[in-house]
C-alpha cells in the first residue's frame, strides 16, 4: 500500500535538459512505484514572467509530453497542469493572509527574480513561496523531491503548514520534507560551457528534445584545454564536467578508459567527445521519438491531462472542505 504523498512541479518555461531529467524525472519513475505522487506542471507560477498565451499553451504541452515520454506512468502518478486544479488557488489565498511581507521579501528567489527582472517585480513574485505551499500541502505531502536551489522555498511550506495548523488549533497538514534516497544527495548534472550546472537559463544544456545532429554540435563545442603534462594530475573544471557527464551517461567501462587516458597524458579530447555526444544520444534519442509521437496524439495528452485533474482535483477538494470549516466558512444557503 503507497502511504506517504509525493508532491512536485515543474515550471513550463523551456524544454526538459539532461540536468532535469537526471536530477529530477529519472527519479520520479521510481517514486511513482512506491509513493502516491502528484506530479503537475506549474503554469500558474509561470505567469510571473508574463508568457505570451500561445506559449503558454505550446510549452505546457511540451513539457507533459516530455515528462510522459520519460516514464511518467499517468495510471501510476497523477499528472497534471496546475491551472486545471483551481482549488489550489483558493488555499494560495487563504495562506496569503497568514504571510508576511518582511519574510517573503526576504527570501533568495524573490531577490534573485527581482534583480532579473526590476520591471516586472509583482506580487506573484512575491507570494511565489505561497503558491507552492498551496501546491504542496493541498495534498498532505510528505516529501518533496526538489534541488538544493529549492530547499528555501520548501522551509516556508513548512512554516506555512505548522502556521495554519496552530492558528486554527487542527493538525491538518503534515510538515513537508525534502525527498531524498537513502540519504544521498540527488545528482548535480554540469553544463557544456565549462563552469556550473546545467539550466535553461544558462544556455549550456542539452534538451532531451535535441536532434542527434545539435547534440554532436554542443558536445563538440564544449569548453577544454590543451591537455595534462604530468601524470595524475587533477582536473580543472570544465574537463572535470566533462567527465563527471561521462559518468552520468556513459557506460563504467568507457569512463574508465577515459580517465586513464588523462591520468597518462594520452587523452585526445576530441574522441571523449565523439564518444560522450554518441551516449547522450543513446539516452536521449528513445525519449525523443516518444516525444513526438506524444505531441501527434491530441487525444493522448487530452486524456491524460483531464484523468490527472480529476485525481489532483479529489485530493484537493478533500483538503479544502477541511480547510474551509476550520477557517470558518459558512454557507448561509
Ligand atoms: P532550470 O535550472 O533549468 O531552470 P528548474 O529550476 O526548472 O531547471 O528545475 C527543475 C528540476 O530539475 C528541479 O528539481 C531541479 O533541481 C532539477 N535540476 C535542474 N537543473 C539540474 C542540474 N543541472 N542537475 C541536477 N538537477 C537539476
Ligand atoms: N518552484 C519550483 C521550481 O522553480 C517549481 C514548483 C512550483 C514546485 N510548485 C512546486 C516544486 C511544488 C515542487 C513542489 O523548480
Amino acid at each position: 500500500m503507497k502511504r506517504s504523498i509525493v508532491v512536485s512541479g515543474i515550471r513550463p518555461t523551456g524544454n526538459l535538459h539532461l540536468g532535469n531529467y537526471f536530477g529530477a524525472v529519472r527519479n520520479f519513475l521510481s517514486m511513482q512505484e512506491d509513493y502516491t505522487c502528484f506530479f503537475f506542471i506549474a503554469d500558474i507560477h509561470s505567469l510571473t514572467t508574463h508568457p505570451h498565451p500561445d506559449n503558454l499553451q505550446a510549452s505546457v504541452r511540451q513539457v507533459l509530453a516530455e515528462y510522459l515520454a520519460c516514464g511518467i506512468d499517468p495510471e501510476k502518478a497523477a499528472i497534471y497542469i496546475q491551472s486545471d486544479v483551481p482549488e489550489v488557488l483558493e488555499l494560495y489565498t487563504y495562506l496569503n493572509m497568514n504571510a508576511y511581507l518582511g519574510e517573503l521579501e526576504r527570501t533568495t528567489s524573490f531577490k534573485d527574480k527581482a534583480r532579473k527582472q526590476p520591471d516586472n517585480v509583482n506580487a506573484g513574485l512575491l507570494t511565489y513561496p505561497v503558491l507552492m505551499a498551496a501546491d504542496i500541502i493541498i495534498h498532505k505531502a510528505h516529501f518533496v523531491p526538489v534541488g538544493k536551489d529549492q530547499e528555501q522555498n520548501l522551509e516556508m511550506t513548512r512554516k506555512f503548514a505548522q502556521r495554519f495548523n496552530h492558528m486554527y488549533g487542527a493538525r491538518v497538514f503534515p510538515k513537508p520534507k525534502p525527498f531524498t534516497f537513502d540519504g544521498k544527495e540527488p545528482i548535480k548534472v554540469p553544463g557544456l560551457d565549462g563552469s556550473g550546472k546545467m539550466g535553461k537559463s544558462e544556455g549550456n544544456a542539452v534538451n532531451l528534445f535535441d536532434d542527434p545532429k545539435d547534440i554532436r554540435k554542443k558536445v563538440m563545442r564544449a569548453v577544454t584545454d590543451a591537455g595534462p603534462t604530468e601524470m595524475d594530475s587533477a582536473k580543472p573544471e570544465p574537463i572535470q564536467n566533462l567527465f563527471t557527464l561521462m559518468n552520468i551517461v556513459s557506460n563504467p567501462e568507457v569512463a574508465k578508459h577515459y580517465d586513464e587516458a588523462y591520468a597518462k597524458c594520452e587523452i585526445r579530447y576530441g574522441d571523449m567527445k565523439k564518444q560522450l555526444a554518441e551516449d547522450i544520444i543513446a539516452v536521449t534519442a528513445p525519449i525523443r521519438q516518444r516525444i513526438i509521437e506524444i505531441l501527434s496524439d491530441e487525444a493522448y495528452l487530452s486524456r491524460v491531462a483531464r484523468q490527472g485533474a480529476e485525481k489532483a482535483r479529489e485530493s484537493a477538494a478533500a483538503t479544502m472542505k477541511e480547510v474551509k470549516k476550520l477557517i470558518g466558512f459558512k454557507s448561509l444557503f
